[in-house]
């Protein structure tokens, strides 16, 4: 037997052979005319996936870091920001604008719900905020928000940046961040870009950059005019992840030539099977309907009390699959299962296959 354990979680995500290969090429340096080339070609590809004409920020990062650069960069010190909550990775991100001294405000739901385009409308006819933050999809509760309906509120106001959090969905989920009046697209490579983890990505539009001026301390590592500054060059202002530019470079090639419809398809696809496989064997579905993420099921174990720990116990040692057992306060309570990245509808039925065997067993 393999010693591969395959992952199914919502991040990391398993990463194809190929693409882990395509981290073992030469090493090259970042102030070689070989590197401003995997530079571009990559700036090219990232610009297609993201549906953007602005510059995309490559960063040797988690997510998390972006997080830190968008607030950093887009709000000002005497002004406020409005973050939208529902789940741990949104509440997160507003603990981080909060922990660089920006002011917060948070409109909370509670958590399996969406945000709603009204809400956010009232919020903005009350106070004038610099930036609202954003969840795309909820990797905690498996709620992906109504980013476009929400953005169309946001553009309304002419001050006000829509900085938008898509590190499990985009790729997986349906994002288009011009058409959609987004200023900030962040993610990281370990979810639905299928890549290692370790590099983060965050398409950034000019009014992002005319804001970062007004904003003297942003940091260093985040800053958003370096950042600028070097990709207009092909280049980063610090050694960035060489091998993993490969590994994304080779995976968007791979990305482009499946077609990013496909891959949504595929995904809403993998989405309906989970959905069928959970309500057969008795469990509920933890997200509200129509917002039931493409990249992650969230699965409502309350009613059945299934022993997620023990079911994750025989995946392992019965089927080489490291599934999850939930996050944060509604672990257990739910597990989720990933339908990310480059997931096949084939392993996801063989992943099903095994968990209904694990429920049945002893039956
Ligand atoms: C929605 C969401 N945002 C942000 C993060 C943090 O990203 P990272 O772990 O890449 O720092 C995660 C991680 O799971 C996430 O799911």
């Amino acid at each position: 037997m393999s010693d591969h354990v395959r992952l199914v979680l919502p991040g990391p995500v398993e990463v194809r052979k190929e693409i882990l290969e395509a981290q073992t090429a030469w090493m090259i340096g970042h102030r070689q005319p070989a590197f401003a080339t995997l530079f571009a070609s990559l700036q090219e590809k990232l610009k297609q996936v993201f549906f953007t004409q602005n510059r995309v920020i490559v960063s040797g990062s988690s997510g998390t870091g972006l997080w830190e650069g968008a607030s950093r960069n887009c709000i000002r010190d005497d002004k406020r920001v409005l973050h939208l909550v529902g789940g741990a990775f949104s509440e997160r991100w507003a603990q981080i604008s909060q922990a660089n001294g920006k002011q917060v405000d948070v409109i909370e739901v509670d958590w399996g719900n969406a945000y709603t385009p009204e809400m956010v409308a009232d919020a903005l006819k009350k106070q004038s905020y610099d930036a609202v933050c954003a969840v795309h999809n909820e990797t905690s509760t498996g709620v992906t928000n109504p980013i476009k309906e929400i953005g169309e509120v946001i553009r309304q106001y002419e001050d006000t940046l829509f900085l938008v959090d898509s590190v499990s969905g985009i790729l997986g989920a349906e994002l288009r961040t011009d058409d959609w009046g987004i200023d900030v697209v962040l993610t990281s490579s370990q979810k639905a870009f299928a890549l290692p983890p370790g590099i983060a990505f965050a398409a950034v539009s000019d009014r992002v950059l005319e804001r970062a001026k007004q904003i003297p301390h942003r940091g260093y590592y985040f800053d958003f005019i370096e950042l600028d500054k070097s990709l207009q060059k092909n280049n980063t202002p610090s050694t960035p992840p060489i091998s993993l530019m490969y590994a994304a470079d080779r995976q968007l090639t791979d990305v482009l030539n499946e077609g990013m419809e496909n891959r949504w398809q595929r995904h809403l696809q993998m989405r309906q099977i989970t959905h069928e496989w959970a309500i057969e064997h008795g469990f509920g579905l933890f997200a509200q309907d129509g917002y039931r993420s493409p990249t992650v099921t969230t699965v409502d174990n309350r009613q059945k009390q299934v022993d997620v720990n023990d079911m994750a116990k025989f995946m392992i040692n019965e089927k080489q699959y490291a599934i999850d057992k939930g996050y944060g306060k509604i672990k257990g309570e739910t597990f989720r299962i990933a339908h990310m990245g480059d997931m096949t509808v084939d392993t996801l039925k063989d992943v099903l296959t095994g968990l209904s065997e694990y429920l049945t067993k002893g039956a």
